[in-house]
């Protein structure tokens, strides 16, 4: 054996053995140094920007709360996006509190520190992963990083309040963005200690949330919104099976969310001891407040006792264009739906729902108009369980023919035959963005006296449709079958073979 050869493999071990990659020798050494607290923070004075994330890092995971808590007073860019680093499903109390803590030292501090960048400290899971990522690897994306609008993720709003005097520099003042999800019973540890902080912090320390879920809240938890910067909410979903009055409480909150992109109401029942003019005074308080939503572009209203008679209202004090509107489980008279077919501005409209809205008794006019309106935008259309029978479903059949953007379109649990089937299918036949069909149970497989459907003649219904897509050189629609079971209420798919719940299969 050649003995330059062997000093070659020798070298060449030995340099990776020396040099491993860049990114885990900055791991190790950052483990290292962790393995002393005080020397850890001690080093933080002259450490290199860069060293800071993979070193938080290391900090966060090994919870070394002292290290952390220093270290968000020290952090060198604008935001630090600490959420990203957060598992779903496991406590991070400790680790949340150093770093509140250590915000709390930096607004405590009568001198602003040298090296004082960190502005928002972002506690939203999935967002930011990018930041941790590219430092972790090379810094070619440094310096996107390094500006400052990475800590600006909305706009701020003017504040007028005249006190003009006693207003800090914006750099003074810090915010912690979280998503919040409030619900019955006590909150949890770390937004609790949030709230303690902001209360002590005032005006100092912001607490904003993007995402905010309220469900089954008494009135007594809803005051926490006081201490969130209403303006930061973009998404909200209101879930508390309130009465109207209980509605009414809220209303206020609602009208300073002007940031508020999409909104979801659900179970919001009548009260039964009030007048028929404080009901007026409430509906007309709630609408109100659509007025201050100007950037509004989807709304869902499930189970809204209110809504029949004032959906004119409501769309009256709709600014913008809405994307999506789902108005589902709800009662809409012939009035509210002729209204909604005229009022609503469908310039931007892509998905609607009226899934359990009965329209077994209106004229289907109004809804050939919305659709003939919408046909331009319109991607996805619901109309599940909505008693719809085969002469409205032929009615609007042109209409849907010349939605060119449709890709979806739902109508299960409603009275349809076989034959409006086929000749919806030709209908549809010519949209080419189309690529689902959901449809119900045909009213020929109904059999037994349970209502569950026959499976075998459905099981030829959809082998017919597929050959009718096969011959109109469409193969690749999916239609499929969807019903729900008499007992159990489960969905039913047949797509091509049934899919059955377990209660059908007991039988
Ligand atoms: C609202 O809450 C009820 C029960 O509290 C639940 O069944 C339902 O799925 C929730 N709806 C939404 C839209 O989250
Ligand atoms: C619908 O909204 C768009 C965009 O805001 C606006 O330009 C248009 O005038 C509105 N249409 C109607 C009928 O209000
Ligand atoms: C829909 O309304 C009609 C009459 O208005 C009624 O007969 C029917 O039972 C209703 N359907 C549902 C599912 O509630």
């Amino acid at each position: 054996v050649d003995r330059r050869h062997l000093q070659g493999v020798f070298q060449s071990r030995f340099i990776r053995m020396t040099f491993p990659d860049p990114g885990r020798l900055v791991e190790l050494a950052c483990q290292s140094l962790l393995t002393d607290e005080a020397m850890a923070i001690a080093a933080l004075e002259s450490l290199p920007v860069e060293l800071f994330p993979p070193l938080f890092v290391a900090a966060f995971a090994g919870r070394h709360s002292k290290t952390l808590k220093v270290m968000v007073q020290a952090w060198p860019f604008p935001c630090l996006p600490m959420g990203a680093l957060m598992k779903e499903q496991q406590p991070y109390h400790d680790t949340i509190q150093a770093a509140l803590d250590g915000l709390d030292v930096l607004l405590s501090q009568a001198v602003r520190p040298r090296r004082w960048k960190l502005q928002v400290l972002d506690l939203q899971k999935n967002v930011h992963q990018d930041f941790w990522t590219v430092w972790s690897g090379t810094k070619s994306s440094m310096c996107s990083l390094l500006e400052p609008e990475l800590a600006q993720p909305r706009k701020k709003r003017q504040r007028v309040d005249g006190s003009g005097a006693r207003v800090k520099p914006p750099s003074a003042s810090m915010e912690v963005f979280i998503d919040l999800s409030l619900k019955e019973g006590t909150p949890d540890k770390s937004v609790s200690y949030l709230i303690k902080k902001i209360r002590q912090k005032r005006g100092l320390l912001r607490l904003c949330c993007q995402k905010l879920k309220i469900s089954s809240v008494s009135m007594q938890n809803i005051r926490i919104l006081k201490m969130v910067q209403l303006d930061s909410v973009q998404d909200l979903e209101v879930n508390c099976t309130w009465k109207l009055s209980a509605l009414e409480k809220f209303t206020p909150y609602l009208g300073q969310m002007g940031n508020l992109h999409r909104l979801l109401l659900s179970h919001i029942h009548m009260s039964s001891h009030i007048t028929l003019e404080q009901e007026e005074q409430c509906v007309s308080q709630f609408t109100s407040q659509f007025l201050s939503l100007l950037h509004l572009q989807e709304l869902g209203l499930d189970s809204v006792a209110f809504l029949q008679g004032h959906l004119d209202q409501l769309l009256r004090c709709l600014k913008t264009p809405l994307e999506t509107l789902a108005i589902t489980n709800c009662l809409l008279s012939g009035v509210d739906l002729m209204h909604l077919s005229q009022r609503l501005n469908v310039s931007q409209l892509k998905d609607l729902s009226l899934t359990g809205v009965n329209l077994t008794s209106v004229s289907s006019e109004p809804l050939q108009v919305l659709l003939e309106r919408a046909s331009a935008t319109l991607q996805d259309l619901d109309l599940d369980e909505c008693g719809i029978m085969d002469h409205e479903l032929t009615a609007i059949m042109p209409i849907l023919s010349r939605c060119s953007q449709l890709t979806t379109f739902s109508f299960c649990g409603n009275p349809i035959s076989v034959a409006v089937l086929e000749d919806l299918l030709r209908h549809t036949i010519g949209l080419s963005k189309l690529s689902h069909v959901l449809y119900p149970t045909p009213l020929e497989s109904y059999q037994d006296v349970h209502g569950n459907p026959h499976v075998g003649v459905l099981a030829q219904v959809h082998a017919r449709l597929r050959q009718m897509l096969q011959e109109l050189g469409r193969p690749n629609v999916i239609w499929f079958s969807a019903s729900r079971c008499a007992d159990c209420g489960d969905r039913t798919f047949y797509d091509p073979d049934p899919i059955l719940c377990p209660c059908y299969m007991s039988v």
